[in-house]
């Protein structure tokens, strides 16, 4: 079978295509054939080699995919052949809460070898999860992570309710999840993007308010003319740039949801801030199998669809790493195999 990886060193220029023995299910395992694959940022940040000391080469990139169980090993029970379902991120948290033992970063999908940009993959039939028919095969590859991120962005600790108004960071693919999710759920949206061309999209898919943080440097005072005693949640992308606003414009009490540092990993925050206000910052990495299935069930009875902003054969997958570092796309990067 062919897979993509980095073998010895990382960086984009040296990610390859390659023969690999096709893999044979273990006890408890299911072989897939995989059907397509979806680029989170994050992808992009282990092939760079900024992932984390404990991620070395060689690594088969992306955690987020989709294939067609061909083969059983001994022992299974839950799947059976021509199931399609998503491997899961964390292969280890099956369920409950976080805990270091399974949720080590060098055993995260795409992390290591066992990343999502392959012809065949073999994972544990506890780490994968069945995707509803409705969903096309590209649709289905950009749940693992964006998708079950996005939910426990809104659902972790004090769920969203009906009413509630969230504020979503950017339009990248945890976002326009968090988007749809949010409107799902029945909050008030606000969206902050760098571009008009896509909060317009933003708004066909449910924003409720729009601002532009390039034109709107101060979106947070913005915020809190549409909302003066603040958002309930926000959906915190940014990072270094965003957080200190985001503590100016939630509301005494709310959560922000810490997700990404896009604009970089380290900030001075005034704690008393946070302190007097209540606000709660909650760190959340992806989630669990059982987070996954909620996502699965909630998705499938609102009908809900991903959105697909481009798609790529196997053999042009670097492209589709050009292209989220490039941003400029609304929707999820897939590439079919
Ligand atoms: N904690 C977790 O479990 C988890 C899971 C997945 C991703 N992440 C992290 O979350 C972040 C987003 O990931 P992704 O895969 O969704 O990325 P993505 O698809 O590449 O989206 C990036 C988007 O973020 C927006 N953005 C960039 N800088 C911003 C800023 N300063 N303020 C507001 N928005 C900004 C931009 O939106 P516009 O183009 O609209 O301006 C950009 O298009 C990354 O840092 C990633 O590592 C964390």
């Amino acid at each position: 079978m062919k897979v993509w990886e980095i073998a010895e060193r990382f960086g984009l220029e040296n990610m390859r295509l390659t023969e690999a023995p096709e893999p044979v299910p273990g006890h408890g395992q299911v072989k897939l054939r995989m059907l397509a694959a979806s680029i989170n940022y994050r992808d992009l940040v282990v092939v760079q080699g900024n992932y984390g000391k404990a991620i070395r080469p060689p690594v088969v990139p992306m955690s987020d995919g989709v294939g067609e169980v061909v083969a059983l090993g001994p022992g299974v029970s839950r799947l059976k052949v021509g199931d399609r379902v998503c491997p899961t991120f964390f292969p280890d948290w099956a369920c409950g809460r976080p805990r270091d033992a399974v949720m080590q970063m060098d055993r995260a999908r795409g992390a290591s070898r066992n990343g999502t940009l392959c012809q065949a993959l073999v994972v544990d039939e506890r780490a994968a999860v069945k995707v509803p028919d409705y969903l096309s095969n590209e649709e289905a590859a950009t749940l693992p992570c964006a998708g079950v991120t996005a939910w426990n962005a809104l659902t972790y600790g004090t769920p969203t309710l009906p009413g509630d108004t969230v504020l979503i960071q950017g339009t990248g693919g945890v976002s326009v999840f968090a988007l749809q999710f949010a409107t799902m759920m029945g909050a008030r949206t606000i969206v902050t993007s760098s571009s008009d061309d896509k909060l317009e999209r933003a708004r066909a898919l449910g924003a409720g308010d729009v601002v532009n943080y390039r034109t709107t440097p101060e979106w947070h005072q913005e915020v809190r003319r549409f909302l003066p005693e603040g958002v309930d949640r926000i959906v915190e992308v940014g990072g270094a740039d965003t957080v200190s606003r985001s503590i100016k414009c939630v509301r005494m009490g709310g959560v922000i949801a810490m997700i990404g540092v896009l604009s970089g990993a380290r900030s001075a925050i005034e704690l008393p801030l946070v302190v007097m206000r209540f606000i709660r910052l909650e760190g959340i990495t992806v989630g669990s199998t059982e987070h996954f299935e909620a996502v699965v069930k909630a998705m499938a009875h609102a009908r809900l669809r991903p959105q697909i902003g481009a798609v790529l054969p196997f053999d042009q997958a670097p492209v589709a790493f050009e292209k989220i570092k490039a941003g400029g796309t609304f929707g999820k990067i897939c590439v079919t195999m």
